[in-house]
């Protein structure tokens, strides 16, 4: 049995940092694991331009704790009014990598988000024209869809008319949830990647219902039935290249998650890299890890690989019950139980 795992060392290309006290305590965690992160704008206001992205970087910088190396891959956020030349400017300060549409409403900090794509055409064309990628919420927000069908209602109301439109936009489908996301990207023709929590990989929607109400486990979006898990574990094993490591790490303060209308969002930058290789491991594909965490993300994003390794032990160790966050505590992802993978 394989008692340590080398590998190049990996990025999130998908995280949410906060921002204030909140960034200060939790970007240690993916530091310590990660070289990048593709860093999420949904702050309040959201990250809009150019300016807003330079200025949020260096906050982040600064929060960095002394000799650790760290370097946040900024986002805009897409609204209705993003105009095509905020996106040239967004290129041309070097820091930005990518814009995220948000459907107004689907998540948290969601509310400036955009009500109709054809509001922001001139935006998305000079994305495309400078190979600016779009970075996409991949659900619908009608009420009169089911919350567990959101993701594949958006592939034929959104996605496809808009990758009609614009075939040559560079996209990436985020935190991908069902077999459709998957068979979807899969057959995409251009330039399409998707991302695959952690949590995704390891749970079905069982997780939230166990017993009881679950929280902890309840993100956006939603986790779904055991046959989506089993195609995004195939997807993620299968060394296709249009799939890599996105955490969606997303803390929110204890008190929020266990509430009578509780955030959506899962803890996991504390320990991904041992929760994603505890879900390869139970594939048999630990040999598949290297390649989805550390190599086919750079490879879409154009940016070189990183050069130095890091190395997972197998190891059994308890995840802590909470952990301080700001002027509270946040509950990581499977708190109080057991791994089999540390991160060393
Ligand atoms: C994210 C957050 O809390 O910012 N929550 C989540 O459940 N993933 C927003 C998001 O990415 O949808
Ligand atoms: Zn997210």
């Amino acid at each position: 049995m394989t008692s340590t795992i080398t590998l190049t060392r990996p990025d999130d290309w998908h995280l949410h940092l906060r921002d204030g006290v909140v960034l200060r305590d939790v970007l240690p965690h993916t530091a310590r694991q990660f070289a990048r992160a593709i860093v999420m704008p949904n702050l309040k206001p959201p990250v809009t331009t150019a300016a807003m992205a330079t200025a949020y970087r260096a906050r982040i910088l600064a929060a960095l704790p002394e000799g650790m190396h760290f370097e946040p891959l900024m986002t805009l956020y897409l609204t209705d009014n993003t105009s095509a030349d905020e996106i040239h400017r967004a290129v041309d300060s070097g820091i930005v990598h990518g814009v995220k549409l948000y459907p107004a409403g689907a998540t948290t900090n969601a509310d400036a988000g955009v009500t109709d794509l054809g509001r922001c055409m001139a935006a998305l064309e000079q994305m495309q024209a400078l190979g600016l990628p779009l970075l996409v919420h991949g659900e619908v927000t009608d009420g009169e869809i089911d919350l567990f069908d959101r993701e594949a209602v958006f592939i034929d109301r959104v996605l496809i008319p808009l990758r009609r439109q614009l075939p040559a936009l560079k996209l990436v489908f985020e935190h991908i949830t069902t077999k459709e996301a998957v068979h979807y990207v899969q057959e995409a023709e251009g330039h399409m990647g998707a991302t695959i929590t952690a949590h995704h990989l390891l749970y079905n929607r069982n997780a939230l219902f166990k017993g009881g109400v679950r929280p902890h486990y309840y993100c956006l979006p939603v986790l779904k039935r055991e046959t989506h898990r089993q195609a995004l574990i195939a997807a993620a094993t299968s060394g296709n290249a249009k799939f890599f490591l996105g955490t969606d790490s997303a803390p929110h303060p204890k008190g929020l998650k266990e509430h009578a209308c509780g955030c959506a969002g899962c803890y996991t930058a504390l320990h991904a890299m041992e929760l994603y290789a505890q879900a390869f491991d139970q594939a048999g594909a630990l040999d598949k890890l290297e390649a989805f965490s550390s190599f086919h993300g750079p490879d879409f994003y154009g940016l070189p690989r990183n050069t130095d390794t890091v190395r997972l032990e197998r190891t059994e160790w308890r995840i802590p019950d909470e952990l301080p966050m700001g002027d509270s505590t946040v509950v990581p992802l499977d708190a109080g139980q057991s791994l089999n993978w540390k991160f060393v």
